[in-house]
């Protein structure tokens, strides 16, 4: 089974982004072949700034091996490194009714979010299933909102298929229902755009500054402090064990004691869960070359498959 994922380098990693997407997906690297890339042609469609972008790309790369990435057993590389996506993706993009793009609604939030509509944020999903069939990917672990380009891809597979022989994979988006959405400092979705993140890599006493301006409410430091919807108890959730998680519940409950002592305790909690990647990144971040090397034998591997399947392609519409 091949398991396949991108991810947008479009921002700092924050910890809703570990635990949404990095970690599920690491997950699965026992169970096939990983193959995950950092997906930095899509990321242009927001990020328009090189200097930044590099800084991204940069954060992302070594923010995946820190958290577990293995190179050695998966596939790691960039979707710019490899150029034959583009061929692919024009390929497929003469077969993509506009009715078929027009209805997808990552683009139409993106515009209703004040990005422009440029013609790279509307062909995006053809783009994405370009990456997905180059490497004829069987299982597509994606958040809910990127199943719909899931579904896209295999359309357009099915599609070419039909007309020009059996060439792709039909790939299954995999969605874990069970990743909650993490609550970010002020009690909605953490997202880089709310400005309500913490982020892994950041500066440590930001970090800690940021735990402590976690939303509460009122209730006094004698009284029992409600549970139910507390963003605290949800971070906390996170990175306790279920004895650890109930014992905090009880001691809300008991009251007597004020959000800072909770705050504190939930700042312990995470710096020790993120202290082992925290370290594992700046000891990559101080070894660029090393860095290169796992990147350079990742895009290898890809390309290899990568060439293979788009000569299937070119052979199968005619191109020789
Ligand atoms: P942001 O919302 O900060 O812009 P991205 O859209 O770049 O984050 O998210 C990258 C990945 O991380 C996606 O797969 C997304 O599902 C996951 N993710 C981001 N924020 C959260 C969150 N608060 N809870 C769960 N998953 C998240
Ligand atoms: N669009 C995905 C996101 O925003 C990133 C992505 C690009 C991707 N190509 C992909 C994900 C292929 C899975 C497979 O998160």
């Amino acid at each position: 089974m091949r398991i396949f994922t991108g991810v947008k380098p479009s921002g700092h990693l924050q910890i809703g982004n570990y635990f949404g997407a990095i970690k599920p997906a690491l997950d699965l690297q026992d169970q096939g072949e990983g193959i995950y890339f950092i997906a930095d042609y899509h990321a242009l469609t927001t990020v328009q700034n090189a200097d930044e972008f590099r800084s991204y790309i940069e954060e992302v790369e070594l923010g995946w091996l820190a958290c577990g990435l293995d190179p050695k057993k998966s596939i790691f590389f960039r979707q710019s490194a490899i150029p034959e996506v583009n061929e692919l993706a024009w390929l497929l993009s003469t077969l993509t009714p506009m009715g078929l793009l027009e209805r997808c609604h990552a683009y139409k939030d993106a515009v209703s979010n004040g990005f422009a509509a440029s013609h790279g944020l509307f062909a995006y999903p053809v783009l994405m299933a370009a990456d997905i069939l180059l490497y004829q990917a069987d299982v597509v672990p994606v958040g809910k909102d990127q199943k719909q380009h899931v579904e896209v891809t295999r359309d357009l597979a099915m599609k070419f298929n039909e007309k020009f022989g059996t060439v792709f994979n039909l790939p299954e988006p995999r969605i874990s229902e069970e990743v909650a959405t993490i609550i970010g400092i002020d009690g909605r979705k953490m997202s880089k755009s709310y400005d309500n993140t913490l982020q892994m890599f950041g500066d440590e006493k930001l970090f800690q500054k940021r735990v402590m301006s976690i939303k509460t409410d009122s209730t006094p430091v004698e009284a029992p402090k409600p549970v139910e919807g507390s963003t605290l108890v949800e971070l906390y959730k996170l990175v306790a064990t279920p004895e650890e998680l109930a014992e905090f519940k009880a001691d809300m409950q008991r009251g007597g004691r004020g959000y800072g002592d909770y705050k504190k305790q939930l700042l312990e909690k995470l710096k020790t869960c993120f202290a082992p990647i925290r370290e594992r990144y700046f000891d990559l971040k101080s070894r660029p070359d090393d860095v290169r090397d796992i990147m350079q034998d990742g895009t290898k591997r890809a390309r290899s498959i990568a060439q293979k399947t788009l000569d299937a392609a070119r052979h199968a519409v005619g191109l020789t």
